[in-house]
């Protein structure tokens, strides 16, 4: 059902683009496209990043102010982000809809939950990096949630606890999250593509030029701005939050970090077992090789879109030297070798040669020597409903035999040439979109093989006229039905035109896509920034005053903290036999008025107190930290006392 629509949406975005410019079944090329912008960009602003903690926000701030490249990379970046996310997503949603993760898929499946994360991670740590107010309330938030993890948690948060604030070591920590990863999602890039031979890593030219254009236009007219310095000594207000990107924090925010990382864990588990879950192979499904009839040419092991065939080296006694070899586990059984062996040393288990050519040829004994135009149509079954074809054919479905395929990669050129001999008068092969074929290349293959510019190709000498080529997908049957009625009368009058087809992109079409393209990109961008450039949230409850404790000390400890008379928290820290050192990191909400806060400390048989006198005031927030044995208080003094 929901395949069916990806598939009809698809369909119809490719009426507007044409197979070959529709970006939906390109979503994953110009994610790959939007790396390459952000690793780009992200290195021009990297030469213009201060890490000395007073510059860092102004290196970033006024970038616009001095250069018109540093403007036009940070909008870059920050626009390029956004719009990778939206692809991203399109292309999960689109693998996950098309059953695109199962058998030899599971690498790429998991590797691309392994990206997807890299990226979200990217998102958060990337608007860090200005050091405005926004960066603040995102730390905070993120430094939260870090704090809940036991053990090393505290320790995390407290490193980024600093006496001013921002210092000079948080910057280059923060950059470092930043810049490293990336180095590690190239590793990840490698595992996605490992098992696709040929992947296709670049859209199509012009959406490359739409999409760049869109991003530089979006650069240039919304420059990228930061928000007001942060000062960690208060609690940011309510600030704009990128929707897209942001997002993680404001579930961390909503969720609380323990119920936060619970739903997070289960989601990336339950993410990445899909192709267990869902795909799991029941059947031996895997193409069969018959080593009797293998010559060693190599062309299924070239064609195969997973790489799961290799070729063997035999003894020299043998007749030929090499032979295929079947890695059963990564076959996903798309078939599309089938089309490229010539020798007959191929079968699909779930759809036999043997059953193809019977079906065929018993069509062809009752109506071969027919007056009238037999036609034999090789059709993918993700491309046609062939019943649905079939009861509507009327009375063109005399003389007219479908032949289910698995892909119209399958297709062997040579049946082809069979057919026409034994007296079929035309043949047609129906496959899949250009993008959209469920075996990666297998209709790119079939047309190859048609028009001889891919081996085993058609004979040249058959009539190329008598052989017909259709894109189509489910939801146009009626598309298919009227091209076989046309067919079948060119065919019985041997006239009349029709113009075979081949894949090229026809210049208005390429124009259409092209500014289709353009406008869809700077109107995402300047809708999502829009919308969040409205959408202010307050990440922290900034009425309110705060209190962190953040003392790294032996332990087993106990902190409590009291107002008046009041106990705010009473908490045992013991030691969890890592030599009894360990970090202490509390964050507590004091009302606005909240006065003579009283933070004790047991270590041991030590025991220190402070006293915070107050009122803390809204927005204000005070660390508490242990220096040469005594607690001292540090953002008090900005109260103005
Ligand atoms: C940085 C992020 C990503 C990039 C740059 C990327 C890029 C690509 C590209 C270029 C392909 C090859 C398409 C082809 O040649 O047919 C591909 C395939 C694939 N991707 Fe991604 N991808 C990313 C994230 C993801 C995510 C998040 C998932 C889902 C969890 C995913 C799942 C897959 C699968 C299953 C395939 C194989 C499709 C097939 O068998 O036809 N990818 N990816
Ligand atoms: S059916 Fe053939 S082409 Fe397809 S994955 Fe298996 S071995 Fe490769
Ligand atoms: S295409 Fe056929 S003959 Fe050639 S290596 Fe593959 S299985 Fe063997």
């Amino acid at each position: 059902m929901v395949e069916s629509i990806v598939r009809s949406t698809e369909a119809w975005a490719d009426r507007f683009f044409s197979h070959r410019l529709n970006p939906l079944p390109q979503a994953g090329a110009i994610v790959f496209l939007l790396l390459t912008v952000l690793t780009g960009s992200g290195a021009i602003l990297f030469l213009y990043y201060s890490v000395e903690f007073k510059e860092a926000y102004r290196s970033v701030a006024y970038l616009h102010d001095g250069t018109i490249i540093g403007a036009l990379a940070r909008g870059m970046h920050r626009y390029s982000a956004d719009l990778i996310f939206l692809f991203a997503l399109l292309h999960m949603l689109r693998s996950f809809f098309l059953g695109k993760h199962g058998e030899g898929r599971w690498r790429s499946w998991l590797s691309g939950t392994g990206l997807l994360l890299f990226l979200i991670y990217q998102g958060v740590t990337g608007y860090i990096l200005p050091w405005d107010e926004r960066a603040q309330a995102v730390l905070n938030v993120v430094l939260e949630t870090i704090a809940a993890i036991p053990g090393i948690g505290p320790e995390i948060a407290n490193a980024f606890l600093t006496n001013d604030g921002i210092s000079t070591r948080k910057v280059i920590y923060i950059l470092a999250l930043h810049l490293v990863p990336p180095i590690v999602a190239l590793g990840f890039l490698g595992f996605h593509f490992q098992r696709l031979r040929r992947p296709k890593i670049w859209p199509q030219k012009p959406l490359i030029v739409a999409i760049v254009l869109g991003l530089v236009v979006c650069a240039v007219l919304l420059p990228a701005k930061s928000l007001a310095p942060a000062d960690f000594f208060t609690i940011p207000g309510p600030v704009s939050y990128d929707w897209l990107l942001l997002s993680p924090v404001v579930f961390m925010k909503s969720m609380g970090p323990s119920a936060f990382w619970i739903t997070a864990f289960m989601a990336i588990v339950l993410f990445a077992s899909v192709p267990i879950i869902l795909s799991y192979r029941k059947s031996d499904d895997y193409v069969r090789l018959d080593e009797r009839k293998c010559v060693g040419c190599g062309l299924c092991a070239v064609d195969c879109p997973y790489a799961a065939i290799e070729l063997d080296p035999l003894p020299p006694e043998e007749k030929h030297p090499l032979m295929a070899w079947i890695d059963e586990k990564r076959c996903v059984s798309c078939g599309v070798c089938i089309g490229s062996c010539g020798f007959d040393a191929l079968d699909m288990p779930l759809r036999k040669c043997a059953d193809i050519r019977l079906e065929a040829e018993t069509f062809l004994e009752k109506n071969g020597s027919s007056k009238g135009a037999p036609i034999i149509i090789y059709a993918c079954k993700n491309a046609l409903d062939i019943n649905e074809v079939e009861e509507n054919m009327g009375a063109d479905g005399f003389e007219t035999v479908f032949v289910p395929l698995l892909c119209a990669g399958q297709l062997y050129t040579g049946w082809i040439e069979e057919d026409l001999k034994k007296g079929a008068a035309g043949v047609m092969v129906i496959r899949c979109g250009w993008n959209s074929c469920a075996g990666r290349e297998g209709a790119t293959f079939a047309e190859n093989r048609i028009y001889h510019e891919r081996k085993p190709w058609l004979r040249k000498r058959v009539p190329l006229e008598k052989v017909r080529l259709v894109s189509c997908d489910k939801n146009r049957s009626g598309h298919v039905l009227g091209l076989i009625k046309q067919f079948k009368r060119w065919l019985e009058k041997d006239s009349g035109t029709f113009q075979s087809e081949k894949t090229a992109i026809p210049a208005p079409s390429m124009l259409v896509s092209t500014t289709i393209v353009l406008l869809f990109t700077t109107g995402f961008i300047y809708f999502s920034n829009m919308l969040w450039e409205r959408w202010e949230y307050a990440l922290e409850d900034w009425n309110k005053g705060r209190v962190i404790v953040s003392l790294n000390s032996p332990k087993p400890a106990r902190l409590k903290v009291s107002m008046k008379d009041k106990l705010l928290i009473d908490k045992r820290f013991f030691d969890k036999g890592n030599g009894g050192r360990g970090t202490i990191y509390e964050k507590i909400a004091v009302d606005s008025l909240a006065s003579d806060i009283l933070i004790t400390f047991h270590s041991g048989s030590k025991v220190s107190k402070t006293l915070i006198k107050g009122p803390i005031g809204a927005g204000r927030v005070v660390v508490v930290r242990e220096k040469a044995g005594k607690l001292i208080v540090e953002g008090y003094k900005n109260l103005g006392e």
